[in-house]
């Protein structure tokens, strides 16, 4: 093959057939597409010979927050701390351990309410690992034609729907339509992915670390296909990654997760530009000192986190935070609204006056943990 892939990918993808509204939408502007609450996974630790249950891992702890229409929502954290286990709980591949959703007003597998069947419809998935989400042995048009397959679109017509898709992410179906999964580049095969997760027209998609294996500027083409997809297919999308730089490039919200909790959540530029928990103070502070330019001395959080089999009692960042006091581990600091998108939260003494901290209620800019040229400066 003589074309590299950017001869491929910068092709504008055509979307002849962009909806003018969205006539699936019932409850308007103001209506989240998604209500989250008190969404918990807790995965039993069995013993070995009898598999009794001696623990669980809290992989998802009592989370609630809201998904807008048309926003895109983005999940950071360190490994571990529950973004897949969220991100699979939103799709429910798997059971709920506690909790429930509200899907466009509609709840979730309630009496009257919308069928798993029917909600599975409307929310997709992208997944980091590009290679094990394609069957090697079908020619991609068959991959993305597959879902339309299963809901019994004719082949003939699934084939149309999947050549029109393969052209709205990038890629010819004259000269892709017909290759296999080993014969395409990595930000190749993550295009194709978007076009099969794309092809039950779901109204939001989950992009679980999806450009994080790719190179950087590749990754940047594909979020780019994804910003043009979002504005002309009425999309929403929850954005998951442990890179906040490319979350910040793409959201408009960010909820911060550590140890299965939501530890803040707010507008993207509040969150940047003030963020609350000494837990993204801290994850801001490494991503500049991963920049050459503006390396910091030591790292701002040390060691890694707990197990969620076991986590610290009170908050659960006090095993790590620079300001932990006896207060931190007796009680759990409160968390407040989470079903207003508008406000900015974090779940931490510090920023509630009565909590007893004696930092509490201090300015928080002159807490922040931030690179020695910004302090300096
Ligand atoms: N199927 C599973 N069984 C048991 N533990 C799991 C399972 N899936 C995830 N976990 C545990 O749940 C926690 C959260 O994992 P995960 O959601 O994959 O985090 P992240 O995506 O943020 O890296 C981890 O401690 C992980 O080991
Ligand atoms: S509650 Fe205490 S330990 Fe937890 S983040 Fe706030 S200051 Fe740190
Ligand atoms: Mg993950």
């Amino acid at each position: 093959m003589s074309m590299t892939e950017s001869d491929f990918t910068s092709a504008r993808p055509r979307l002849d057939t962009v909806p003018a509204g969205d006539p699936r939408d019932r409850g308007g502007k103001a209506q989240p597409l998604l209500i989250v609450e008190n969404l918990a996974k807790h995965f039993p630790i069995k013993n070995g010979l009898f598999g009794r249950k001696r623990g669980a891992v809290r992989a998802v702890d009592d989370v609630s927050f809201v998904i807008l229409k048309g926003e895109t929502l983005g999940v950071v954290g360190e490994s571990g701390c529950g973004k897949s286990t969220l991100a699979r709980l939103l799709m429910r591949l798997m059971p709920l351990t506690d909790g429930h959703l509200v899907f466009d007003g509609d709840p979730v597998e309630a009496l009257r309410g919308l069928s798993l069947k029917e909600f599975r419809r409307n929310v997709q998935m992208v997944f980091q690992d590009s290679s094990s989400s394609l069957n090697p042995r079908m020619p991609i048009i068959d991959s993305v034609a597959f879902g339309p397959r299963a809901h019994k679109v004719k082949r003939s017509a699934a084939r149309r729907a999947a050549a029109a898709l393969l052209e709205k992410v990038g890629l010819s179906p004259a000269m892709f339509g017909g290759r296999y999964p080993h014969e395409l580049s990595g930000g190749q095969k993550q295009r194709v992915n978007i076009a099969r997760a794309l092809a039950l027209e779901p109204r939001l998609l989950i992009l679980d670390e999806a450009v994080s294996a790719l190179d950087k500027s590749v990754a940047a083409q594909v979020l780019n296909l994804l910003r043009y997809l979002k504005r002309h297919l009425n999309l929403t999308y929850v954005f998951i990654s442990h890179d906040l730089g490319v979350v910040q490039y793409l959201s408009d919200r960010i909820l911060v997760m550590y140890l299965g909790q939501v530890v803040e959540i707010g507008p993207a530029a509040d969150v940047y530009s003030a963020p609350k928990h000494p837990y993204t103070q801290a994850l801001l502070a490494s991503q500049l000192s991963m920049d050459p330019g503006r390396r910091i001395e030591q790292a701002p959080v040390s060691g890694d986190p707990p197990s969620p089999a076991n986590p610290p009692s009170g908050c659960r960042f006090h095993t790590r935070c620079p300001f932990s006091e006896a207060v931190c581990a007796a009680k759990a600091p409160a968390f407040g609204d989470a079903m207003d998108a508008a406000i900015h939260l974090a779940r931490c003494h510090l920023t509630d006056p009565t909590s007893g901290h004696s930092l509490a209620g201090s300015a928080l800019s002159s807490l922040r943990i931030t690179a020695p040229e910004t302090s300096a400066a």
